[in-house]
Formats: structure tokens, C-alpha cells, sequence
């Protein structure tokens, strides 16, 4: 639950689905014409309220898995990424259970400008 709800929130991959409208079609009272390229916000759907009760709250308990991260044709590497979280987190939590932030969390660097959201760097101690 926790992997599904971090996918969620971060929503690392928001603008990578571009997409061309094939035939005119109208979207949320939107009028879009044949032709015209539309880039579709997952992240806004990932914080959109009516789809998630208080988005801007992490929560790992919700049950986040309709999100929208992996965009709306599916990402091939879906399964992948989700068993690699899962290992990632049980592995490191088990392991090193002291593993905590070595820096104040608002003043990590997140990378704002950068089409794939994450982190320039993540100091850590234990
Ligand atoms: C956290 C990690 C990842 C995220 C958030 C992510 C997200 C996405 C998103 C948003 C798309 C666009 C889907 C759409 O067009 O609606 C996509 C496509 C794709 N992803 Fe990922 N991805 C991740 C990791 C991976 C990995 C590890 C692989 C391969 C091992 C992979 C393979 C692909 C492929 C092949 C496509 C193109 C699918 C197509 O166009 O039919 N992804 N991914």
C-alpha cells in the first residue's frame, strides 16, 4: 500500500504522456480538433480531490492503487517497479532499521525542473 501511494503522490513521470488528438473530441467541456497535441498532467489526476480524499496528504493506508503514474496506456515496467520498491524499502528498513534523513526534510533537493521528479541528493545517516 505504502509503494502505491508514494507512486501517487510523486507522480514522478507527470508530462511524459504528449498525445495527438486522432479525431475531434471534447474533454471536460474542453473542445479539442483533430491534429492539436495535448499534454495530459497525470500528477493533476494523481491530486485531483474528487478521485482522492485530501491528495496534498501522504497516506500510506488510502489504497492509492488507481492512480494514474504509470499514465493511462500503462507503462510496460509497472510490475517491475512496483517489486522493486517493495525489496527496496523492505530490504533497507530491515537491514539498517536506524536509516533516517541527515538534513532538515524541507530543505531537500527536489528536482522541480527536470521532466522525471526525484531527488539531486539524499543525505542519509544510522
Ligand atoms: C517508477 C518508475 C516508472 C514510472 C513512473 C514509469 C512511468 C511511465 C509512464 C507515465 C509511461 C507512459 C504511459 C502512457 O503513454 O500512458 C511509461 C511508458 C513506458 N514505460 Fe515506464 N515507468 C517507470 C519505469 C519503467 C521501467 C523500469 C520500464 C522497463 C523495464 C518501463 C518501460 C516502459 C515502456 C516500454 C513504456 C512505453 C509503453 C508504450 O508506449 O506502450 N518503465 N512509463
Amino acid at each position: 500500500m505504502a509503494v502505491e501511494e508514494l507512486l501517487r503522490y510523486f507522480t514522478i513521470a507527470d508530462g511524459v504522456t504528449s498525445r495527438l488528438a486522432t479525431e475531434d473530441v471534447q474533454i471536460g467541456g474542453v473542445d479539442i480538433k483533430v491534429g492539436e497535441g495535448v499534454i495530459v498532467s497525470t500528477l493533476s489526476a494523481d491530486w485531483d480531490p474528487v478521485a482522492f480524499q485530501d491528495p496534498a496528504a501522504l497516506d500510506i493506508e488510502r489504497g492509492a492503487r488507481r492512480h494514474l503514474s504509470f499514465g493511462p496506456h500503462q507503462c510496460l515496467g509497472q510490475s517491475l517497479v512496483r517489486m522493486e520498491l517493495r525489496i527496496v524499502f523492505d530490504t533497507l528498513f530491515r537491514c539498517i532499521p536506524a536509516l533516517r534523513l541527515a538534513a532538515p526534510a524541507e530543505d531537500l533537493p527536489f528536482k522541480s525542473d527536470a521532466v522525471i521528479y526525484g531527488l539531486h541528493e539524499l543525505p542519509v545517516a544510522w
